[in-house]
């Protein structure tokens, strides 16, 4: 089995696990990240073939697909002990995969130039006008409200809080969104992530403006 082989074989696993997920990791997610991370990896002179399989997988770990995050590490490896990779590589995916995840702030830093890449890759698609689409179907699944103007959002989350704790989709970009240009890794993510970083600000002043309006015409 060559690269490409191993490439292709994970892909399908991956889409058949995600065929039926609801929460947010649609099979395009994964392949957007896929794509980015290869684009990143070009220019940041990472080993393509490690940032590809650790982002086709990156999900698969999710506790939200896998019940809980060990559980998702361990299908994880006893797919990758079937793939004829060395266990170098295995464990560099592995070593990936465990920290690309946000989790309210406590993701932990990537120790290598492929994790940086992965991470970068999926913390753009959370960003700009794909990252606002996503936050709204996100709010939409777990039955939370677009806006609340009397909700505060909430300056310091732990991973509980993130993953239970009551929020709007507006509150989502002051709680994540809006902070993720200055935790990008590379030089190359964080040019990408300002102009998407510009859109979500134009989107959020003429959201409020439209909001501000509606209450400007009823009072006077
Ligand atoms: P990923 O695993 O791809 O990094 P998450 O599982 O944290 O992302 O979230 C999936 C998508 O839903 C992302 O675009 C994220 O910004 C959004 N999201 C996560 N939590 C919330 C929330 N509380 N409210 C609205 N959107 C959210
Ligand atoms: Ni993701």
């Amino acid at each position: 089995m060559d690269k490409r082989e191993i490439i292709q074989k994970t892909e399908q696993y991956v889409r058949s696990l995600l065929e039926n997920d609801a929460s947010g990791h649609d099979w395009w997610h994964i392949d957007r990240v896929r794509r980015m991370g290869t684009t990143l990896a070009k220019k940041e002179g990472a080993d393509e073939f490690i940032v590809e399989m650790a982002a086709l997988l990156h999900d698969v770990a999710d506790e939200k697909i896998a019940g809980n995050e060990e559980k998702g590490l361990s299908a994880v490896t006893s797919w990758l002990e079937q793939m004829p990779l060395s266990n170098d590589d295995k464990e560099h995916i592995i070593d990936i995969i465990s920290s690309v995840s946000f989790k309210g702030g406590q993701g932990k830093k990537p120790h290598t130039i492929e994790g940086m890449v992965v991470q970068d890759a999926d913390r753009l698609d959370a960003i700009g006008a794909i990252g606002i689409a996503r936050t709204f179907m996100y709010a939409g699944s777990r039955g939370h409200l677009m806006h609340d103007p009397f909700l505060p959002y909430r300056e310091k989350i732990t991973k509980e809080e993130y993953r239970q704790g009551r929020s709007t989709a507006i509150n989502h970009f002051y709680e994540k969104l809006l902070k993720l240009k200055e935790w990008m890794n590379t030089e190359s993510a964080k040019q990408i992530a300002l102009k998407r970083h510009e859109f979500m600000e134009r989107f959020l002043y003429q959201f409020y403006q439209e909001w501000d309006e509606q209450y400007e015409n009823v009072n006077g």
